[in-house]
């Protein structure tokens, strides 16, 4: 086929397709995120049964309580859409997940256990402040000013949730020094 022609065919492809939309891509995202926290609060529990630190296990138990809030947060948002709440398998989140899983059974009962669990909850904090931070912006740019504050609300809370594991990390890793050199010693 003639180049012209190819080039004729592919805008015709093209312009019979519906357009996507900013808007289509912010409600995407929107069941991203929704499929994630649902999945975060299946996991979270076993991470602080897991947690040989009680403080590492208490942050755990409150980020759970704070994720079920996220979740009525993003509920309220589909509503302002005109749309169901419902998520869709976010492969990245089942990703971080499954490595978290991977650390709990490899290294059950051994001390460096929360430094990994540490570790696995920072990636999953990280992957949701990126996503949130989209979600807000692209929120700015619709307009939809409620959604905007719901969604700053959340980025607030994994932020913090991040800070608090970053201080923990320090006691927690120092602490599995101390152990491991205690069972080298025995
Ligand atoms: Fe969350």
């Amino acid at each position: 086929m003639a180049k012209r022609a190819q080039k004729k065919q592919a805008t015709s492809r093209r312009t019979r397709q519906p357009q996507k939309k900013l808007s289509d891509l912010f409600h995407e995202t929107l069941k991203d995120i929704y499929f994630a926290e649902h999945k975060i609060i299946k996991t979270l529990p076993k991470m602080a049964k897991a947690a040989r630190s009680r403080e590492l296990a208490s942050a755990f138990t409150k980020h759970l309580r704070e994720t079920q809030g996220q979740v009525k947060r993003l509920d309220k948002i589909f509503r302002m859409l005109g749309k169901p709440a419902r998520g869709k398998p976010c492969e990245a989140i089942i990703g971080i997940t499954d490595e978290g899983a991977e650390i709990m059974r490899d290294f059950k009962g051994m001390p460096a256990l929360d430094a990994g669990l540490l570790s696995a909850a920072q990636a999953v904090e990280h992957y949701e402040i990126s996503r949130y931070g989209t979600l807000r912006t692209w929120a700015k740019e619709l307009g939809m000013s409620d959604a905007v504050q719901l969604l700053q609300a959340t980025l607030e809370e994994e932020e913090a949730t991040d800070h608090a594991l970053t201080e923990l990390a320090t006691s927690v890793i120092n602490l599995e020094a101390e152990q491991e050199k205690m069972l080298e010693a025995a």
